[in-house]
């Protein structure tokens, strides 16, 4: 499966002690209940000192509503900027160069600047196939502005198609505004993208958006190396706790062109009524609306703090060294009559991959076993993963090689009921409308891959 040039994936020893010494101490609580979690790109794990600290945080401080010199507020808005530059830190992102902006998560960094790009006729709105439905729905700002939308397909492996980028790339209208997104790492079958398509695509003419929602929690993502415009981020991705935090990382050159579409409390420096003018804030509080969850930003710290014990790069090795196992377990089984169990959509092998794996069961006579059933019977064996398109579409209808034709003539209307359930009914029952995934992270051990081939098993002969 793996040519000799390709590296093994390995963890270094001092670092391996940690993690395992982590899994018994701060993440106890998954042996305690016995419970196989396999879900990280859906959500991170929090370690227990995250809680305990921020509690303690809690318990003996003082917060205030930040932006007042009371000492309450003083005291908040010291911790938010001390997370702020914690960010900043953590990813490299030179405060000269880059904003670090507080959202709700990165779903609300997207839409932060896709509601404000400057998008006219004249411009262009490119992304790949292979994004979350968040990144997807810029293209409705787009459209409202009458710019036209481009998806670049996936090819071999569920990878970005080189040469149609390119063209993509190329087409750029001269003197247009156009903004170019994707996922560093796939949420749906864990191919890590190029980096090197962001200077690529910039040299183009274009602003690059990068998500980076799925590839952060355990990859380095370093700022000083890589230099896109936007970056979306959730924490509790990266480290479980808190959620409802996360953050644009975007270029002061870069804000400098969004138009927000309205002010709000915490967004101006002046505002007036009577002269129905404002002049928005300096900087990340030009897109920080109302207030801040002043309470929870600073249990970022406490997220990072754990990350760093470890170091992202050996969270990454730890990382690839499970999801090589499963790969090889899961790429394994085969039905008495040599059909293969599963098939799995994306590479089989860690190269430029995460560890994110996304495939279907099929049975000894090839039909397809139903996705939600998988999930019922992992849930009664108290294995936590994940089925469904994963809010990914365009993975999800190259990897199942559900056709536009299909798709549209089986979309949901009114006529037909709407929702999902008559679309998923009209679908070809041999490609079926999702899949199963599991992922994993900082607390996974080899146990839980184990006990996910276990499970796989238990598919053979059906
Ligand atoms: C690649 C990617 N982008 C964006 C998002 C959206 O993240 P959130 O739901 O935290 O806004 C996700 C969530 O799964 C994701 O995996």
């Amino acid at each position: 499966m793996r040519t000799s040039i390709e590296r093994e994936p390995t963890v270094d020893t001092a670092a391996a002690a940690t993690i395992a010494a982590m899994r018994s101490q701060e993440f106890a609580r998954l042996d305690a209940d016995r419970h196989v979690y396999v879900d990280f790109t859906g959500g991170g794990l929090y370690a227990q000192s995250q809680v305990d600290r921020h509690a303690e945080l809690l318990r003996t401080g003082i917060f205030g509503n930040p932006h007042s010199l009371s000492p309450a507020s003083t005291h908040a808005s010291e911790l938010v900027e001390r997370a702020r530059r914690r960010i900043h830190d953590y990813f490299r992102a030179d405060p000269d160069e880059y904003v670090a902006i507080f959202t709700a998560n990165a779903s609300h960094a997207l839409k932060l600047v896709g509601e404000a790009y400057p998008f006219t006729a004249n411009d262009r709105f490119l992304l790949t196939f292979d994004n979350h439905n968040s990144v997807n729905g810029i293209r409705e700002f787009a459209r409202t502005h009458c710019a036209p939308t481009t998806y670049v397909p996936l090819g071999p492996e569920l990878r970005i198609e080189d040469e149609a980028l390119e063209r993509e790339l190329a087409a750029r209208p001269s003197g247009s505004n156009s903004l170019f997104a994707y996922p560093a790492q796939s949420n749906f079958s864990g191919v890590q993208h190029p980096l090197e398509f962001i200077e690529r695509s910039q040299q183009a003419g274009w602003d690059v958006f990068l998500d980076a929602a799925a590839f952060a929690p355990s990859n380095r993502l370093d700022l000083s190396r890589w230099h896109p415009e936007f970056v979306s981020l959730s924490f509790y991705k990266m480290f479980g706790y808190p959620t409802g935090i996360g953050a644009l990382i975007a270029k002061r050159t870069a804000l400098a062109k969004l138009h927000r579409p309205w002010f709000a409390g915490g967004t101006i420096s002046v505002a007036s009524v009577q002269a129905d003018r404002f002049l928005f804030a300096e900087g990340a509080a030009a897109f920080e609306d109302g207030t801040l969850d002043y309470l929870g930003i600073p249990a970022i710290e406490f997220g990072f703090d754990v990350l760093e014990r470890v170091g992202i790069e050996h969270v990454h090795d730890h990382v690839s060294v499970l999801t090589e196992r499963a790969l090889a377990g899961l790429s394994a089984l085969r039905h008495a009559n040599g059909a293969p169990v599963l098939r799995i959509f994306g590479p089989a092998t860690t190269e430029r991959r995460g560890g994110t794996i996304a495939f279907n069961f099929y049975r000894a006579d090839g039909s397809l076993v139903d996705h939600r059933q998988v999930e019922a019977n992992a849930a009664a064996q108290r294995i936590s993963l994940r089925t469904g398109c994963f809010c990914n579409p365009g993975a999800g209808e190259t990897a199942l090689r559900l056709s536009r034709g299909e798709i549209e003539r089986c979309f949901p209307t009114d006529a037909l009921g709407g929702g999902f359930e008559p679309f998923r009914q009209c679908i070809d029952p041999t490609k079926g409308t999702g899949a199963v995934r599991v992922s994993f992270g900082l607390a996974s051990n080899t146990p839980d891959v184990d006990a996910v081939l276990a499970f796989a098993r238990t598919m053979v002969d059906r």
